[in-house]
């Protein structure tokens, strides 16, 4: 496994899947060839923990490894896995990435006056991903843990402020659409997060981190949206046909 004391060279001649793994970090597989991992992700202020990470990742697909089934997980694990990794991504990325784009603005707008808008569309994912994951953790997930130990004991379904799991749900869904309008949009104005030629190190961080966030966001919302909540949805139901 690729340690933050590595050099970028030797990570890439052990694992060949580290090369896109640096590519899509933004990594220089030349000039920062001879540079340990944690020295070329503080240079473009990058997460470490993050990148190594996703090296071992790509590192247990390339071995063949059993590779993460969602599927197989209790509710309880995957609320836990979605807590620990995703959430744990928005309070980690979202906070940094915003302040970059306030600096990347404030020095270049002159040139790119669309950063002003790219900042002003962080700061508002930050709130609303912040918003969102509060509500996930406070309300909907403990209810959904709650009902999956009723089931096992077989007690009724536990008690809410609302009639049904799916209402939490439908607005969580909604919420996930709001803040993919906002990155949908932050695509546009970032040509995919394609950063200029003239670009410093700051604004090339910045959108590295925005593509590495969209990627773990769309991991987050696919394990919402297509595993947990029609599994919670189900479950629900089937307690209410026992009681
Ligand atoms: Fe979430
Ligand atoms: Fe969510």
């Amino acid at each position: 496994m690729s340690t933050a004391t590595q050099s970028i060279r030797e990570i890439v001649t052990s694992q060949p899947s580290a090369v896109g793994i640096f590519l899509r970090f933004d990594i220089d597989l030349c000039l920062q060839a001879d540079l340990p991992l944690a020295r070329a992700c503080e240079e473009l202020q990058l997460s470490v923990d993050q990148v190594i990470e996703k090296l071992a990742d790509a590192a247990g697909k390339e071995l063949g490894a059993v590779t993460f089934d969602p599927e197989s997980l209790s509710l309880g694990r995957l609320i836990q896995h979605i807590v620990r990794v995703h959430h744990h991504c928005v309070r980690q990325e979202l906070p940094r990435l915003a302040e970059m784009a306030t600096k990347v603005s404030a020095k270049h707008s002159d040139r790119a006056p669309e950063l002003t808008k790219i900042a002003e569309l962080i700061e508002n994912l930050r709130v609303a991903m912040y918003a969102h994951i509060q509500k996930e953790e406070q309300v909907l997930f403990p209810f959904i843990a709650q009902m999956e130990q009723d089931s096992i004991v077989a007690h009724p379904a536990a008690h809410a402020c609302f009639r049904s799991v799916t209402q939490p749900i439908f607005m969580m869904e909604q919420e996930h659409e709001s803040v993919g309008h906002i990155l949908a949009e932050l695509i546009g104005l970032t040509k995919h997060f394609e950063a200029p030629s003239w670009a410093c190190a700051t604004h090339r961080a910045l959108f590295a981190g925005l593509r590495a966030f969209e990627s773990d966001l769309e991991q987050h919302v696919h394990l919402e949206n297509d595993v947990l909540f029609p599994r919670a949805i189900q479950l629900e139901s089937e307690l209410k046909a026992r009681s």
